[in-house]
């Protein structure tokens, strides 16, 4: 079996050998995005696993099929890069990775708590030597009610975490699950109206795009902090900016930005970024961004790289795998 791995970072190339080892699979890995382009590395591949840079439209489906391809995965969570409707017509299987959730849940709550203590001021004020305490006044979480819009496997460990902080926790999902343990389901407008914090992890979709648009907004409480550490078009960008600049929102902890194509996990350090909204939203001093790093621990890393890999071999060689289709 031969699998084609796409946009290998280096802390994930151990973690292909030692798998490949195992698995007695054959891998070539490429740093990469995957494009129209470089399908053609495919070429002679069992199976091809990328993360979520790339356009996984019908026309590289195609492609992959032509060369050979049988199988899809990506090591990410999220699908909303690849044309599922188009993998199921020309019988392509696609899995996504299940890796633990606990890097995105825990990082999540980091988010909570660095805009509920306005960690972003008092560090900028430090690196200034402003010791000042002025505008610093924190809340605690054991007052406060979170809404987790979304309960799967990162919205209920989000609020297995908070269990410990004694808040209040409102849940809102389509399909309600264990969570109930930890939170109190409810719907969507008692969720937006009474939480302190909400905070999305969903996956995106036509039916979630925007879903924080500025009509939810003005459902929610003054002040309401918003977290996303799922997908950055969850949120409508214009209406989060038009939020924080008349005080709706208190805080916003974004590891994920609408706009963060080609932006995020590249080094940008010499060059102009054109992404005005981006440069806007993360002036402010109570908003909290950074590069949709909430995965990034070595326990999810080892976690991905093996979904990756045992997701293809699993479909091609016992059909056992659960697939997206
Ligand atoms: C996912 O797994 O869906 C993620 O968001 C992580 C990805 C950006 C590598």
């Amino acid at each position: 079996m031969k699998i084609l791995a796409y946009e290998v970072r280096d802390d994930e190339r151990a973690h292909f050998d030692r798998c490949a080892r195992q698995l007695g699979v054959e891998l070539a890995l490429t740093e990469q995005v995957p494009t129209l382009e470089n399908a053609e590395l495919a070429a002679g591949c069992d199976g091809v696993t990328m993360l979520g840079q790339g356009k996984i439209d019908a026309a590289l489906l195609d492609t992959y099929r032509q060369l050979g391809v049988r199988c899809l995965t990506t090591r990410t969570v999220g699908y909303d890069h690849i044309d599922l409707t188009h993998a199921k017509n020309i019988g392509l299987p696609v899995c996504n990775a299940y890796y633990d959730p606990n890097g995105v849940a825990e990082y999540t709550v980091m988010l909570m708590l660095l805009c509920l203590r306005h960690y972003k001021a008092a560090l900028w004020r430090m690196q200034v030597n402003d010791y000042s305490l002025q505008g610093l006044y924190g809340r605690e979480l054991r007052n406060l009610t979170v809404g987790i819009v979304g309960t799967g496997r990162i919205g209920a460990q989000v609020a297995q975490n908070l269990s410990g902080f004694g808040c209040r926790m409102l849940g809102y999902d389509s399909h309600p699950g264990p969570a109930a343990r930890w939170l109190t389901y409810t719907d969507l407008d008692t969720l937006y109206r009474e939480s302190d914090i909400i905070t999305v992890h969903l996956n995106l979709s036509e039916q979630t795009y925007h879903m924080i648009d500025g009509d939810a907004i003005a459902r929610m409480k003054d002040g309401v902090i918003l977290i996303n550490c799922a997908r950055g078009p969850l949120m409508d960008t214009d209406a989060l900016i038009a939020g924080i600049e008349q005080k709706k929102i208190g805080g916003l902890g974004l590891d994920c930005f609408e706009y963060e194509e080609g932006i995020y996990h590249q080094n940008h350090r010499d060059e102009i970024i054109c992404n005005s909204s981006m440069a806007y939203l993360r002036q402010f001093p109570n908003v909290v961004m950074t590069q949709h790093m909430a995965f990034y621990t070595d326990a999810a890393v080892a976690n991905m790289v093996r979904c990756g890999v045992e997701g293809i071999c699993s479909v091609l060689e016992t059909g056992a795998y659960q697939t997206l289709l």
